[in-house]
């Protein structure tokens, strides 16, 4: 928060436009090296359109949808978080019709609660 606080300030100075943008920075090294390391990007894209295994759905949603969907949603980083460590139900599925996942597995074996809310947070930031 103190960070994109002082980046807005910088962008005061320098009277450029504090745009959403610098909210979440889609090419944020650390948030994408944590994702990469976590194996996120076997089934995700950050950028929706991204073609699935089978060239048609992506096994999983593309990050900026997920940030679009639940945008103003005040428990989403709660709930997300929940869903990343925990996997999500085949039978509840959040997004049918333009994923080819049935559900996303636990990564709880090779993500802590905190990088999980590190890393939902940088997704719900994406625009
Ligand atoms: C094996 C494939 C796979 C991997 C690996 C995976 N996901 Fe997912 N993810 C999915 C699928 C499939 C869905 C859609 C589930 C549904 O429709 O309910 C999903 C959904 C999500 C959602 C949205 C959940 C919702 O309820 O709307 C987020 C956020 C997410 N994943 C983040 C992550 C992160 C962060 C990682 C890495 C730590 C990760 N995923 C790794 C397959 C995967």
């Amino acid at each position: 928060m103190k960070y994109i606080f002082l980046q807005c300030l910088v962008a005061m100075i320098l009277n450029v436009t504090c745009s959403t943008s610098v909210l979440a920075d889609a090419k944020d090294d650390a948030a994408r090296h944590l994702a990469s390391k976590s194996g996120c990007f076997v089934c995700h894209a950050i950028e929706p359109g991204a073609p699935g295994l089978d060239g048609k759905l992506p096994v999983g949603p593309a990050w900026k949808a997920v940030a679009a969907r639940y945008k103003g949603d005040a428990s989403a980083a709660r709930k997300l978080t929940t869903a990343v460590m925990g996997g999500t139900s085949p039978y509840i599925r959040h997004w049918k019709d333009e994923t080819s996942g049935n559900a996303m597995p636990p990564n709880s074996v090779t993500l802590s609660e905190a990088d999980a809310a590190k890393l939902v947070t940088w997704i719900l930031g994406l625009r």
